[in-house]
């Protein structure tokens, strides 16, 4: 039987409640503390600070036994080797559980079959994209590119009219675009927006340092669009561009023969002429299609050929936008989808496969 908790509180040393308390805690430290053991080593050691003869914790609670009124004395007394008697029991069981473990460790380790070829943990990956990105990046810098990043969120300003695309032109309709909600500041409905194309970078860049200049942005462009095998609301661009002396129309087809050649060794391209409001004359780059080598899919629309790039020479306007005098200085830029890249590389028929975060389908890459 257990003493009740005094009514009126406080503790007193020579109080039975109070040693009871105390045994309590030294018989749930005690099992705590053996069921952790891992050896003997350990376990003897736990014996001596609970049992030792001088000194061991439950030893001094039952040296000072004498010292309770008689009316408790034989209650904590009982107590007190219950206490002793679960300790003891748990050790030696313990002692048991330990010695069968080391047993069956060292029957593993006699039985461990040294000819079993071993296995490797499983390896990280990158992701296709960045493979992509990565090739993009080695290819243009032996040209001298320098990489450079830009705003995701991006003023009107840079990412439209410094491009010679002006409030209300028709080609900014191509592009539509996530505002942000400026309700609740100074800015106006519309000024800010969700980058539509790295292009953002060339007025930004060129405000910023002076030509000669080669430079390289990829970056994540967003666009409002219905998802298919081909777009995406969200997708990565990259844009490269030259301003220098004397930049021509051939310097700019040369480059791009080397980078696709990099880039898509084998693969056929044409080049069309079209329209980009921030370059003139613009074209156009499409590749036959890899997914269907040309007979028409739905990936490319049943075309047979997809557009993989956008080029041309630098406006003159942009030029003087960015301070930059089109007389005495003229460029060239182009732009792509890196995921367009990424697919046609692999031979994806899907782009949607690449935000895919399942594993078993970015290991094939
Ligand atoms: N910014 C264009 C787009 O996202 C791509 C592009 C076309 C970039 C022609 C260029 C270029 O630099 O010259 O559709």
């Amino acid at each position: 039987m257990i003493l009740d908790k005094p009514k009126h509180g406080g503790y007193n040393l020579k109080r039975g409640y109070y040693m009871q308390d105390k045994l309590i805690d030294i018989k749930n430290e005690a099992l705590a503390q053996i069921l952790q053991a891992t050896n003997e080593k350990e376990l003897e050691a736990i014996r001596i600070e609970y049992l030792g003869k001088s000194s061991g914790r439950l030893t001094l609670i039952i040296k000072k036994l004498p010292n309770l009124p008689e009316s408790e004395r034989a209650i904590i007394g009982r107590f007190a080797n219950e206490v002793k008697q679960t300790i003891e029991e748990a050790l030696k069981s313990q002692v048991k559980i330990t010695n069968s473990e080391r047993q069956a460790n060292i029957s593993k380790t006699e039985w461990l079959d040294v000819t079993a070829p071993a296995t490797t943990p499983p390896e990280g990956h990158i992701h296709p994209m960045s493979q992509t990105l990565r090739e993009v990046i080695r290819a243009t810098n032996k040209l001298g590119y320098q990489t450079v990043m830009g705003p995701e969120v991006e003023t009107d300003l840079y990412n439209f009219e410094r491009a010679n695309m002006p409030k209300g032109a028709p080609s900014r309709d191509a592009q539509a675009s996530f505002y942000l909600d400026c309700r609740n500041s100074k800015i106006q409905p519309g000024e800010i927006l969700l980058r539509t194309q790295t292009t953002n970078m060339q007025a930004r860049v060129m405000e910023a340092t002076k030509p000669p200049l080669r430079v390289l942005v990829p970056g994540k462009c967003f666009r409002v669009d219905d998802v298919d095998a081909s777009h995406g609301f969200e997708f990565w661009q990259f844009e490269g561009f030259v301003v220098d002396r004397n930049i021509k129309m051939t310097d700019l087809f040369g480059t791009l023969d080397y980078i696709l050649k990099e880039l898509l060794p084998g693969i056929e391209i044409k080049f069309w002429s079209t329209y980009f409001s921030f370059v003139e004359p613009g074209i156009q780059v499409v590749a036959k299609c890899t997914i269907c080598i040309g007979k028409g899919c739905p990936y490319c629309k049943n075309n047979g050929w997809s557009e993989i790039l956008g080029a041309g020479m630098i406006h003159p306007n942009v030029l003087s936008f960015a301070g930059i005098n089109p007389k005495e200085w003229s460029g060239f830029a182009f732009g792509m989808g890196l995921s367009r890249l990424t697919v046609l590389k692999n031979h994806i028929d899907d782009l949607r496969v690449l935000t895919n975060p399942d594993i078993r389908i970015l290991k094939q890459f």
